[in-house]
């Protein structure tokens, strides 16, 4: 989904703003990667929606140009002599009603009643929403039972028996995230104090809950991503990043036949079955008995979770094999695979039994944490006859960015200051100059934005190595 898709596939609950108007219009000049939203500053976004009735949009495409779309047509004199800032044009793409009462005043028009009680969006209010947990509710149970009459078709109420994620930040920082399965009469502990489970069935899946200490935690169902990071893990895991530019490498495709090795927790062997889907398969092939009965219980962890949340299989089509990959001819027999994943020790040992089973064309990609093991392969290859080439030896980095408005000390949003002189000469000009884009005339733009590499960053990983086979 484009970052556009992202701004405008997120829940009803928050308004448009200034900073939202500019995320948005960040995102679209500079197609800000999806993947790189991560960082805390970002989750706030997720919780606006600007489809029909306040929700979502599933298509995640732009809005479509209708008139009915555009809202300041009325007004639009003022706008209609200078073209218009890209914060303004998707400004004007989003629902009326979902504009803050600052955007409104800064246009110059006020759409509301008088007797209109909704609270001015004072900086201090603006903040608050964009901390959503500390916001909102103050009960222990913040979206009572009863309210929960708007569940959208599809959507499924947390329930007992599934895997939840909670979460509390605090100033844009991640203090705590924990991974639990809900069960009936059982207490989500932490340092921040409790939450009985049984507040949290029967709630929306992201809904806000205070622990008994008052903190507000935010309760959903964590991502396969999430799930493979908090999970029980044997040996380390293949990270996110890399499996998915693994995933990429292979060019897995519905349906497709894989080998993998070793199964280790678990975690590639979910990707690949999710890559795979239910006409696919994969064979994960696990030298220790320890780590085979680890993949498989997280992989039924996730599957029986996945049933609760969704309604749905997961599809059972991971073949978890107990032994060696490099004496497993004899098991590998008959069977050929459209692409090979390897995350082992000396995986160059094991490439004599598995190339013979991989289509020619197919790629073989290794994953291995050392340079030094890099080099070991290249070696190994060099020395064979192995029917394969190198083609690419990549490490995946993300960077996470720290990008949110600028906040004084006591969390009100810092101002930009217009150069001395500057206003003066702008109410002169201000009905002259046709077509002239004065500072007077931006609606946005008021406050200034940190924008830097994040200071904590996440090191490495690993190296991939992509090799084809080819026909010699
Ligand atoms: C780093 S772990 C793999 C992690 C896994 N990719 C995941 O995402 O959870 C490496 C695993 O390879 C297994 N292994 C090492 N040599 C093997 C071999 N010759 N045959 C099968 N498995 C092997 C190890 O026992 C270990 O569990």
């Amino acid at each position: 989904m484009s970052a556009f898709g992202l701004c405008f596939n997120l829940g009803p609950s928050i308004k448009m703003t200034p900073r939202l108007a500019r995320v948005c219009a960040t995102c679209l000049s500079h197609k800000v990667n999806r993947t790189d939203l991560r960082i805390a500053s970002f989750t706030w976004i997720k919780r606006f929606g600007t489809g029909p009735d306040g929700g979502d949009d599933d298509s995640g495409a732009p809005v479509p140009s209708s008139p009915a779309l555009f809202p300041f047509s009325k007004g639009a004199s003022r706008f209609g002599r200078r073209p218009l800032s890209p914060l303004e044009r998707v400004s004007q793409m989003l629902p009326q009603e979902s504009l803050s009462e600052e955007v409104w005043e800064l246009r110059g028009k006020k759409p509301r009643e008088e007797n209109d009680d909704t609270e001015t969006q004072t900086p201090k209010k603006l903040i608050e929403d964009l901390d959503v947990h500390e916001q909102s509710g103050d009960g222990v149970v913040n979206e009572s039972k009863e309210d929960l009459t708007h569940v959208l078709p599809g959507e499924r109420l947390m329930c007992f028996g599934e895997v939840l994620l909670a979460e509390y930040r605090r100033k844009r920082r991640l203090e705590l995230q924990k991974m639990f399965q809900l069960e009936k009469g059982s207490k989500l502990g932490s340092n921040s104090g409790f939450i009985a489970h049984d507040a949290i069935q029967g709630c929306h899946a992201g809904t806000v809950l205070r622990t008994s200490l008052g903190i507000p935690m935010l309760i959903r169902r964590p991502s396969l991503e999430e799930f493979t990071l908090f999970m029980k893990r044997g040996p380390a895991i293949a990270y996110p990043k890399d499996a998915s530019a693994m995933l990429m490498m292979m060019d897995v495709n519905e349906g497709d036949c894989v080998l993998e090795s070793g199964s280790g927790s678990g975690a590639m062997s979910l990707f690949l079955s999710r890559a795979v889907g239910s006409s696919g398969s994969v064979l994960s092939v696990e030298v220790r008995a320890d780590h085979h009965r680890r993949a498989v219980l997280n992989y039924e962890r996730w599957r029986s979770s996945w049933r609760l949340r969704s309604g749905n299989e997961w599809p059972e089509n991971v073949h978890f094999h107990l032994g060696d990959l490099t004496n497993a001819a004899p098991s590998l027999a008959g069977r050929s695979f459209n692409s090979v994943a390897l995350d082992m020790i000396n995986p160059h040992l094991a490439l004599p039994t598995v190339v013979p089973h991989l289509h020619t064309g197919g790629v073989c990609a290794i994953y291995q944490a050392n340079v030094t093991q890099i080099i070991d392969l290249m070696e190994g290859l060099r020395c064979s006859t192995l029917p394969l080439v190198c083609e690419r030896v990549v490490e995946v980095q993300y960077r996470d960015w720290l990008l949110a408005p600028s906040l004084q000390k006591d969390g009100s949003f810092n101002r930009r200051k217009k150069p001395p002189g500057e206003e003066t000469a702008e109410s002169e000009n201000d009905d002259a100059e046709e077509g002239h884009e004065s500072p007077a005339h931006f609606p946005f733009g008021s406050v200034p934005y940190i924008a830097r590499p994040h200071p904590e960053q996440n090191g490495h990983t690993a190296f991939l190595v992509k090799l084809r086979k080819i026909s010699k």
